[in-house]
């Protein structure tokens, strides 16, 4: 019955912990949830207070669908203040959120046939859109014992004639891990001589908590500039998920082309959304500032609080806001065996949501959030470690 493109599309394996957690909540039960993909943080005043102007302005109609020239304007200058990188409207397209951003990339590049190729443990909508298209996605696997860094070797050595793109995820979700300069651009010297096009998916670009060298965009755009393409989002800088912006930064032939697709799909995104972006964008950034402080905060702690028992090893990301430990150690072939086993047991005996890691192609690790109150993620994090200390109990009584 369904459309043969759907055949090995895996639906979100979260959304089955999200769903018991949340059956969890309704019936009483104290869930920690540390699975949440969100900020935790309110829209800031300012930008909300845009959309509900935009609205009693009657700012309520069909807008082009690249989006206003005001936001695109906006993009524009916050690259060249945060890069120092010059790019015009005609490159910007905006979109229903970084997804979609990468979706129209996806569907305006990508044959049947073609290779794509990202590295893991991956944001599984990455893949998953590659298949939708009917291209391949290839995939290098990163390493936890040197941070999960992507390795331009790894990367150039999965290369073949059908490669048409490589998709780049920094900071990376749910490794939380960035791409280094030096190795973006041996990647790009890479692409670029064999015309394959550099897709940097930069959801994340403003929740870097060192402060190490990240401006990918100069870099491409110096080595590669007709074959780069950027995808942002307005989600978790400004904490507006739900409003639904994103954007490509793209050849002005390919934001023409992500134009015909968008504009016979969504259109624009919510006349609303733009002005409450356009506020984000070109107003105070302190908030951005306050948010990351904070999260810096939690990760600082929540790492300790976790790693302070030695069953649970954890890099400490650089960016984002995930912890992806491993657990190896918890599971046993008697026991629980696979992540999912552990987030499912953690979630009935312990009352914690996690992600268990096959969702990001990395059995045996968990991805926690701590896009939550530290409160909460101490409370969290109590629980995970007694949860942890009663498996090894059980494994040594059974040993
Ligand atoms: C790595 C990554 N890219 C892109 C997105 C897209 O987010 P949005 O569509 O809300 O912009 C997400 C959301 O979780 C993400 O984790």
């Amino acid at each position: 019955m369904l459309a043969e493109r759907l055949a090995g599309i895996s639906a979100s394996a979260s959304l089955k912990v999200a769903a018991e957690a949340d059956r969890l909540r309704r019936a009483g039960v104290d869930v920690v949830d540390l699975g949440a993909g969100e900020p935790d943080f309110d829209t800031p005043d300012h930008v909300k207070k845009a959309g509900i102007a935009a609205i009693e302005a009657n700012f309520t109609r069909y807008t082009p669908a690249a989006g206003i020239l005001e936001l695109r304007e906006a993009i524009c200058a916050r690259y060249r203040t945060d890069y120092g990188v010059t790019i015009t409207p005609a490159e910007v397209m905006t979109t229903a959120g970084g997804k979609q951003a990468l979706f129209n990339i996806a569907l305006v590049l990508f044959n049947p046939g073609d290779e794509v190729i990202t590295h893991a443990p991956y944001w599984p909508t990455i893949p998953e859109q590659v298949k939708l298209t009917g291209a391949t996605p290839v995939i290098v696997q990163t390493r936890s014992e040197d941070g999960f860094t992507v390795h331009a070797e790894g990367i150039i050595s999965a290369i073949t004639p059908r490669t048409k793109a490589i998709i780049i995820n920094s900071p990376g979700n749910p490794t939380g891990a960035l791409v280094t300069e030096a190795a973006l651009a041996k990647i790009a010297d890479a692409a670029a001589s064999r015309g394959i096009w550099i897709i940097v998916d930069l959801c994340y670009e403003r929740l870097i908590y060192e402060p190490e060298p990240h401006n990918l965009p100069r870099i491409l755009f110096e080595k590669m500039r007709d074959r780069t393409i950027l995808a942002g989002s307005a989600s978790k800088a400004y904490a507006m998920t739900g409003w639904r912006c994103g954007w490509t930064i793209a050849p002005p032939v390919l934001t023409t082309a992500c134009n015909t697709v968008q504009g016979h799909s969504t259109s624009n995104i919510a006349s609303m959304t733009q002005k409450a972006a356009l506020a984000a964008l070109t107003g105070p950034q302190d908030a951005v500032t306050r948010m990351l402080d904070e999260y810096r905060e939690r990760r600082d702690n929540v790492h300790a609080w976790l790693t302070a028992t030695p069953s649970i090893r954890c890099v400490k990301p650089k960016g984002a806001f995930y912890l992806f430990p491993d657990i190896s150690d918890l599971l046993s072939p008697d026991g629980l065996r696979t992540s999912a086993q552990f987030a499912e047991a953690l979630l009935e005996q312990a009352r914690v949501a996690v992600t268990p890691g096959e969702a990001f192609d990395a059995p045996a690790y968990i991805r926690i959030s701590y896009a939550t109150s530290q409160e909460r993620l101490r409370e969290g994090a109590t629980r995970i470690l007694s949860f942890a200390e009663s498996l090894s109990r059980r494994s040594i009584a059974a040993g």
